[in-house]
């Protein structure tokens, strides 16, 4: 896959996509690659917010604090390649909230290489230890298959 730009998106933007967005910046940082990753929400709650404390307690590793929650705009749709919905119902939302545009919009968690379609609301389930572990196997699996 030749892409240039990622945006990781999920519902609030203070927990899984944050997540996934520090975790493949670290990832391409660390193999040399220019390429630019983001996150936004579907949702629009938590604008302007940092990721929320316990996703940040979590991931502490890597680079969450500075990020700053954002609403999904229409213009996504032709400032990415890639469009990565951290579970279906979000990936669903973005088919109203996307323009026509040249990014390719897929769910996350399947990079990940199982069978595993939707990554946990960690907001809800509690267990962002698990959401940050789907999110690393699922970034690994995303470096993978950049060109
Ligand atoms: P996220 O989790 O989509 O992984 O950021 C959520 C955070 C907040 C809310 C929903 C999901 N909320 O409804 O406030």
């Amino acid at each position: 896959m030749a892409v240039r730009a990622i945006l990781f998106v999920c519902l609030g933007n203070i927990c899984r996509s944050p997540t996934a967005e520090a975790v493949m910046r670290a990832r391409l940082a660390a193999a040399g690659r220019d390429i630019a990753v983001d996150s936004a929400g579907t949702g629009a709650w938590h604008v302007g917010k940092p990721p929320h404390p316990p996703m940040i307690a979590a991931a502490a590793e890597y680079d969450l604090v500075p990020l700053r929650a954002r609403q999904v705009v229409p213009g996504d749709a032709d400032r990415f390649d890639l469009i990565l919905a951290a579970d279906r119902s979000v990936l669903a939302d973005l088919g109203t909230m996307l323009a026509a545009g040249r990014a390719r919009v897929d769910v996350l968690a399947p990079y990940a290489g199982g069978a595993v379609q939707d990554i946990p609301d960690p907001y809800y389930t509690g267990d962002y230890a698990g959401a940050l572990a789907l999110i690393e196997a699922a970034c690994d699996g995303l470096m993978a298959r950049l060109d």
